[in-house]
């Protein structure tokens, strides 16, 4: 099972047992239905046919707005629509066949995609807070290397902005990849799910660099916290590669899901003509997030962690290191794994060590996720999300403390 998946299904047992937990390992988006979105997918209970697999008309014409609006030209034809962005990343890694590079570290998803295609994923290692884009120095050495010795290396997936680091790779990165990978005549897999919560709204695509060869996947998953919903959009390349593509993903798609929910895509065409109330509760969204995801930064960097600064979304990929010494002394720590072991099991706080993320040894960092700390219930989260003041909500406050105090005593 998914290392994420898992970690959440620990601290439901967990709760289960009547342990309060800290849950900072699953990534969540912990935000309440919007009430348009609520009552857009009751008024359409009743459309319970299948519906076109590539999604409705409304929806790939609203998805192709969406894009528009962000500088990329985009026909609805160029829009495949489907449970989730990851099952539309398992569609195009499968349509796209052969070795794929992805970032190290990378969300847990992509390597076990990959090897679910029957292929080893080519991890080639980022820059310092240019997480989610390989370096591309290396990324060019590694794909030459790669198929000097017969490898087949057709794509790459970046993730722009970052889980699991929470940052944001430059243009000037994210252009040289592109150029890269139209020097190796590589496909780019953009993975913009987080796009919609980078806090300063600078988030650039590789598809403005390389439009012939980039397939960016999104949802609705994390910006309007509607990831139950399971609706996932792809922006396929217009052109050769894009129609070849979208021939095979249609394909497997036809096979798999049929179609996505109706009364889902209903509401989903709605969100993705992005009307101001929606509009303005991602804002509220992305700003409780940052927050929330800079207080936590901050307790870590306290105790004298390294900390790359979050730029988006609710993730932090702070690193122990500096604290290495001793850790191991008093608590016998040595490894990333130890030290989320020692996190769930002493202090109930849920965690995921770097290593989950591809890390090729088993450093001392912790992938976090702050978006289950708006609230333990639906009006707490609802109240978070209409505060000013967000860190003085009791249960924001509490959870941070209890936080600081573990992170204190294990560095203490
Ligand atoms: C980087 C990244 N991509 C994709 C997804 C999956 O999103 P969806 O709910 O659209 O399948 C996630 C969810 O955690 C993610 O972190």
């Amino acid at each position: 099972m998914s290392a994420t998946l898992a970690a959440d299904e620990a601290v439901r047992r967990r709760q289960a047992e009547g342990l309060s937990t800290l849950p900072l390992a699953f990534g969540q988006a912990g935000l309440p239905v919007h009430p348009r979105l609520r009552q857009a997918i009751t008024d359409a209970a009743d459309r319970n046919g299948y519906g076109s697999v590539a999604g409705s008309a409304e929806l790939r014409d609203a998805a192709a707005g969406y894009w528009r609006r962000r500088g990329l030209d985009t026909s609805p034809a160029q829009v495949l629509t489907g449970p989730g962005s990851k099952a539309l990343l398992y569609t195009v890694l499968q349509a796209v066949g052969g070795d794929v590079v992805i970032p190290q570290p990378s969300w847990v998803s992509y390597a076990a995609q990959i090897t679910l295609l029957g292929k080893q994923p080519l991890r080639v290692p980022t820059l310092p807070r240019q997480g989610g884009v390989p370096d591309p120095d290396r990324l060019l050495d590694a794909v030459r290397r790669a198929r000097h010795i017969g490898r087949d290396v057709r794509a790459v997936v970046l993730t722009v902005p970052d889980n699991p680091t929470g940052t944001l790779a430059s243009a000037a990165t994210v252009e040289r990849v592109a150029a890269i990978a139209r020097q190796l005549d590589l496909v780019v897999v953009s993975d913009e799910i987080y796009r919609d919560l980078v806090y300063d709204g600078s988030s650039r695509s590789p598809a403005e660099f390389a439009p012939e060869r980039v397939v960016i996947t999104s949802g609705l998953s994390k910006s309007l916290a509607l990831g139950g919903w399971r609706i996932g959009v792809a922006r396929l390349p217009a052109g050769d590669i894009g129609d070849r593509l979208r021939e095979r993903m249609l394909s497997a798609a036809s096979e798999i899901w049929s179609s996505v929910a109706q009364p889902v895509q209903f509401a989903a065409a709605l969100a993705f003509d992005e009307p101001d109330d929606l509009t303005e509760y991602i804002a509220r969204a992305r700003h409780l997030y940052q927050r929330i995801t800079m207080a936590v930064a901050d307790a870590f960097t306290t105790v004298g962690a390294a900390v790359p600064s979050p730029q988006a979304a609710f993730y932090l990929y702070p690193d122990l290191t500096p604290q290495r010494e001793r850790i191991a002394a008093i608590h016998h720590i040595h490894t990333g794994s130890d030290l989320a072991d020692v996190l769930f099991d002493r202090y109930g706080i849920a965690t995921l060590p770097g290593r989950t993320f591809g890390e090729s040894t088993d450093p001392l960092t912790l992938r976090i996720c702050t978006g289950m700390l708006t609230g333990n219930d639906p009006q707490q989260r609802a109240q978070a999300l209409r505060s000013t003041d967000p860190l003085a909500l009791p249960w924001i406050a509490d959870a941070l403390g209890r936080l600081r105090l573990a992170l204190s005593e294990l560095t203490r």
